[in-house]
């Protein structure tokens, strides 16, 4: 895709449209007018065009990924000031990190004990990436007795993701309530909203199970994000203020927006860290300089913290050109 993108800007010059189906995709190529667009005029663009599947995935304008105005600014604050004190203090972020790769390192170890002849980094990724997201959203991670509900898990987001490209997806996206009239169209909405629904009861059935295990009359500080928001829920049902339209802080929100940290944290974490394998394994004197880089500054009896980064210049070096090579989106998420 990015090779033809390129093409077009050679083609079309810096601004031009792309047509995605009958949606009309105003494209930025140059570095200096997306600055001037999105960070010195952000708020202008910060809206999200709307898709009708949406009132079925995500109940509406919900969550913080394809939710516009002042429901998505609170609620995107609200995220960003609990992440941000998850990360300090206790810091809580880096110790449920740093858990997931101990364990990493051991089951891949284990691995090649047990005599593996192959192991896929990828699936070790994979589930440790979705570990620290459902840690930091749930309080819990994937441990060996619940591989099975990442799988669960991963199979509702895979299925979600790979219905953008589908033609069926994308024509009845205009009303799907409306298309459901006709056949095809029909048995597909079906399937899709029984996809949905599945999903729908497993995350609202673990933000119930959270709700009865927490005190919320205690002042305890909340130790991930779903308490944080159940907690905030309450503080604002006893200050009195909330009207039932006007709460921006409602289950809808908080299913959608753990679903949007699912989708958006999972697969692109998980992909890049599995693309800084591959060229490390394309470029072996790269990775001997970044083993040489680690032996000089950590030494082999300690695990790497987030202290550690100013001093390690070629892992971060190696890190940014890995997101910069793979390009995992090759187009940004649509503005409006
Ligand atoms: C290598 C990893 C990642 C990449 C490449 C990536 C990339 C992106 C991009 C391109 C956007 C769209 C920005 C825009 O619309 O202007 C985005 C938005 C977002 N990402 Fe990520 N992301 C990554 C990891 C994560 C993680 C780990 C999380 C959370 C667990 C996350 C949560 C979000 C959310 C919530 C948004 C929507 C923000 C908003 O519209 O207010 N992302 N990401």
């Amino acid at each position: 895709m990015d090779v033809q993108i390129q093409k077009w800007k050679k083609e079309y010059g810096d601004i031009h449209t792309i047509w995605f189906g009958d949606q009309a995709i105003v494209t930025l190529h140059d570095i200096p007018t997306i600055l001037e667009t999105f960070v010195k005029d952000g708020e202008t663009y910060a809206g999200r065009p709307r898709q009708k599947w949406d009132d079925i995935i995500r109940e509406g304008n919900n969550g913080v990924v394809v939710s516009e105005g002042p429901k998505w600014r609170e609620n995107r604050r609200f995220a960003l000031h609990v992440f941000r004190n998850l990360g300090l203090g206790r810091n809580i972020m880096q110790e449920r990190v740093l858990v997931e790769v101990t364990s990493f390192i051991t089951d891949i170890k284990d691995e090649i004990l047990n005599g593996k002849q192959k192991i896929s980094i990828q699936d070790t990724i994979d589930i440790s990436v979705g570990s620290i997201i459902n840690n930091l959203t749930f309080g819990y991670r994937y441990g060996k007795d619940k591989k099975d509900e990442f799988q669960h898990v991963k199979q509702f987001a895979t299925t979600l993701v790979s219905q953008f490209s589908n033609p069926i997806y994308r024509l009845m996206d205009r009303d799907p309530e409306y298309y459901k009239k006709f056949p095809i169209c029909n048995s597909y909405y079906k399937y899709f909203s029984a996809e949905v629904q599945k999903m729908k009861d497993f995350f609202y059935n673990l933000i119930d199970e959270h709700r009865k295990a927490i005190n919320l009359e205690s002042n305890e500080d909340p130790t991930d994000f779903v308490e944080a928001y159940l907690r905030q829920q309450h503080k604002l049902k006893m200050e009195g203020g909330v009207k039932e339209n006007e709460n921006n802080f409602d289950d809808a929100q908080l299913y959608a927006t753990v679903l949007d940290l699912w989708v958006a944290g999972q697969e692109t974490t998980s992909n890049t860290l599995a693309w800084l394998c591959a060229y490390l394994i394309q470029y072996p004197e790269v990775q001997q300089n970044l083993h040489k880089e680690l032996d000089e500054v950590i030494g082999n009896d300690r695990i790497i913290t987030l202290d550690d980064k100013s001093d390690l210049n070629y892992v971060n070096a190696v890190i940014a050109e890995t997101q910069r090579y793979c390009n995992l989106g090759p187009t940004n998420l649509f503005h409006r």
